[in-house]
């Protein structure tokens, strides 16, 4: 972090420390909890769907954060109304925020009511619209990952850095399978039918959280997907950035917080993949 950035201390507890102690604790509850749920419920979609563990897992990190920094903005994905427009809203509401936590407490919420373990719990602060803290926590395999502005990102400890793959024949992509079932699951199934043949392979797992924390952490050379809010990839674009890798919307713009159609690589098949993705939405 630079002199003129923000002091990250506050009452003894750094932003990082708290997010990381957030982000352990509801991941070890919503693991704890898995197999057992009792409400499930639909939001936007018959795909959109949410347990009475999403909103808990929530409901706990809005508390621990609002106890370390009670001045601080919240936005998490169980406290707005379902649906694109209502997203864009309400960050478009917070954008004066001088501190803002963006927070999806389970991403990959489909994967966890199937038992199926790639899900994760996804936290970033931001400081006036620049994330600045970035934690995405895995805990089926309990793996951390963490970035701070200016200081690196890593996991276990260990630095991270993007993968090398120098073209779209040599890389492993992934994507996912948008709930919007009108605009964008159609514009993502033209990128998934054009960039197959041309990529070594193509992953879809189900939680865009984690699949930045992979681009960061070396594990996939890219992803995109159409249609995803803030707090899908507010904390995973700082694990890209700072691992080296580059973040733009689809277009190739600069990455901020109101992106939903999203570009992530580790920079080398960047602008390949944006070309394949650019044609591929004109078919
Ligand atoms: C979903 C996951 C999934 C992506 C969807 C998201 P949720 O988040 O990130 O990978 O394809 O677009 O909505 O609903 O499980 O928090
Ligand atoms: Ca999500
Ligand atoms: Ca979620």
């Amino acid at each position: 972090m630079s002199a003129n950035q923000p002091e990250s201390i506050v009452g003894g507890k750094s932003y990082t420390a708290v997010a990381i102690n957030c982000a352990a604790k509801a991941g070890e509850w919503i693991k704890s909890k898995m197999g057992s749920i009792t409400q499930l419920d639909t939001k936007y979609s018959m795909h959109d769907l949410v347990t009475e563990v999403d909103k808990g897992a929530e409901r706990m990190i809005r508390n621990l954060i609002g106890t370390h920094f009670p001045e601080h903005s919240f936005l998490g994905e169980e406290g707005v109304e379902p649906g694109p427009e209502a997203s864009a809203k309400a960050l478009q509401d917070l954008s004066e925020a001088e501190y803002l936590w963006i927070v999806d407490p389970v991403d990959g919420t489909t994967n966890y009511v199937h038992g199926f373990p790639f899900y994760s719990v996804s936290i970033a602060l931001a400081h006036r619209g620049q994330v600045i803290v970035g934690v995405v926590y895995d805990p089926s395999r309990d793996e951390l990952f963490v970035a701070e502005r200016g200081k690196g990102a890593y996991v276990h400890g260990r630095k991270m850095q993007v993968s090398s793959e120098g073209a779209l024949n040599q890389s492993l992509l992934a994507t996912g399978f948008p709930a919007d079932q009108h605009v964008a699951l159609p514009a993502n199934m033209k990128g998934i039918q054009a960039l197959a043949p041309k990529v070594r392979n193509l992953r879809i797992a189900g939680s865009a959280a984690l699949h930045l924390a992979y681009v960061a952490s070396g594990r996939l050379s890219g992803f995109w997907e159409y249609n995803l809010n803030a707090w899908d990839i507010a904390a995973g674009s700082l694990l890209v950035e700072e691992s080296g890798g580059r973040m733009s919307d689809i277009t190739g713009s600069t990455y901020d917080l109101a992106v939903r159609n999203v570009t992530a690589s580790n920079g080398l098949i960047h602008e390949e993949l944006l070309e394949e993705l650019h044609s591929a939405a004109n078919t």
